[in-house]
């Protein structure tokens, strides 16, 4: 039988919750179609940094790199100061393994409540593709205080190895500042992974989100890349947006786009908007993916503290990002499960979470999708 290992970092908040979801869904599909998934779950988040200081190191990402995917819950922990374990942990595996594209479906399923009127899920059904690694997510900037003050940085990534040196003469008392960093490669290989995405699901436009008025450096480099990509594919329109702008067409005519690609920063907000769109936090999946290397799968809500423990979290979206994951690690078929089980059980609306207007706790909400999902695999 095909096995495959897959390492999990269930995390912090309502993420072990709903990674158990995920787990229960694949396990039921695995078994109707004849494969085996073994588990390998790790501790890193809050509870194993506050109790030995140590959130992911370079020893245990290299172990990670032996595995083609990786299950993950959430990061964030209101005992933690913001941003330890979110940088530490979560943008830790996403640079290490260069997961340089953030695929993030936008897509409504029947039966789903929108909040926008006169939508439905013919209108909501296109993919975001965010760049991963670099934009305002390198991490580089300081504070300078009143005088002269010398900053050294350094960005390391896999396609290349940068450093900048910054001398500030300032005659306010505090600034800080944060760089910016757009590479040509970069730009082009998760452009190129859009255009070609766009390409294989026979759709036909790119839209392409940026701030090239403003942030004129960064942006006009990648505005280039973008149109020197698009040129290689005749047969697919494409389009430029400024991310204000999108934000205004993702709630007025979703209809319009297809596929999105846009720089780091801007994909994390406008995601949250299309997770919106398609319900809410609780259903919007997203794959971090290195084509060559080792993939990351989350939910892209985060660990919802407050909901922790008390079985109202929606397993849907961890459960999708498992779909996605099934995809990715080669079980096509076991993913189109996953999926269309998701979409039977939201479509009956008998089972579901508060968010979207149900009363189910979240563990019947897995239920409900794996006992769906061994009943159709059957007939797939
Ligand atoms: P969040 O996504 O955790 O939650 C925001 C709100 O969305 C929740 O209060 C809840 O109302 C709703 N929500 C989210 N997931 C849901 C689900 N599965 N079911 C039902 N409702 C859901 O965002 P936040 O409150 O800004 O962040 C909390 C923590 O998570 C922070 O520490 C943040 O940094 C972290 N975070 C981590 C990740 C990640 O690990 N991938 C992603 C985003 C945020
Ligand atoms: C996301 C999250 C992360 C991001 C945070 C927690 C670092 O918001 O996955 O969307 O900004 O990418
Ligand atoms: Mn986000």
């Amino acid at each position: 039988m095909v096995s495959y290992n897959i390492p999990i970092i269930p995390g912090d908040g309502i993420g072990p919750e709903v990674v158990a979801e995920g787990v229960k869904v694949v396990d039921a599909v695995s078994e109707a179609l004849g494969f085996e998934v073994n588990w390998i779950t790790l501790p890193y988040g809050a509870d194993h940094y506050l109790q030995t200081g140590s959130l992911i190191g370079e020893g245990e990402l290299k172990e990670l790199s032996a595995y083609k995917a990786i299950y993950m819950g959430a990061v964030g922990d209101p005992r933690c100061p913001p941003g330890v374990l979110e940088r530490g942990i979560l943008l830790a595996i996403r640079f290490y393994f260069d997961e340089y594209v953030n695929l993030r479906p936008v897509k409504l399923f029947e039966g789903v409540p929108t909040p926008l009127r006169g939508k439905d899920h013919k209108d909501i059904n296109f993919d975001v593709v965010r760049e991963n690694t670099e934009d305002m997510y390198v991490g580089l900037g300081g504070r300078a205080f009143k005088g002269k003050s010398r900053f050294e940085h350094e960005l390391k990534r896999k396609l290349y190895n940068v450093k900048f040196g910054l001398d500030v003469d300032s005659d306010h008392d505090e600034i800080a500042y944060q760089l910016m960093v757009i590479s040509r490669k970069g730009a082009e290989r998760v452009i190129r992974y859009a255009f070609e995405r766009c390409k294989s699901q026979g759709r036909r436009k790119v839209t392409s989100v940026d701030k090239a008025n403003v942030l004129t450096e960064a942006y006009s480099l990648w505005r280039n890349v973008f149109e020197q990509v698009a040129r290689g594919y005749p047969e697919i329109q494409f389009e430029y947006t400024y991310v204000d702008a999108v934000t205004m067409w993702f709630v007025k005519n979703p209809e319009w786009f297809q596929m999105v690609v846009t720089p780091n920063m801007f994909g994390d907000i406008i995601t949250d908007l299309g997770a919106m769109i398609q319900g809410g936090l609780g259903v919007a999946a997203g794959a971090n993916i290195n084509p060559e290397g080792t993939s990351m799968f989350e939910p892209i809500h985060g660990s919802a503290p407050k909901y922790k423990g008390t079985g109202k979290a929606n397993p849907v979206a961890a459960i999708l990002a498992a779909g996605l994951m099934l995809e990715h690690i080669g079980e096509v078929k076991a993913s189109n499960v996953v999926e269309e089980a998701v979409k039977q059980v939201l479509k009956e609306g008998r089972v579901r979470t508060y968010d979207l207007g149900g009363f189910s706790k979240t563990s019947e909400v897995g239920d409900a999708i794996a006992y769906k999902a061994k009943t159709i695999a059957s007939t797939f």
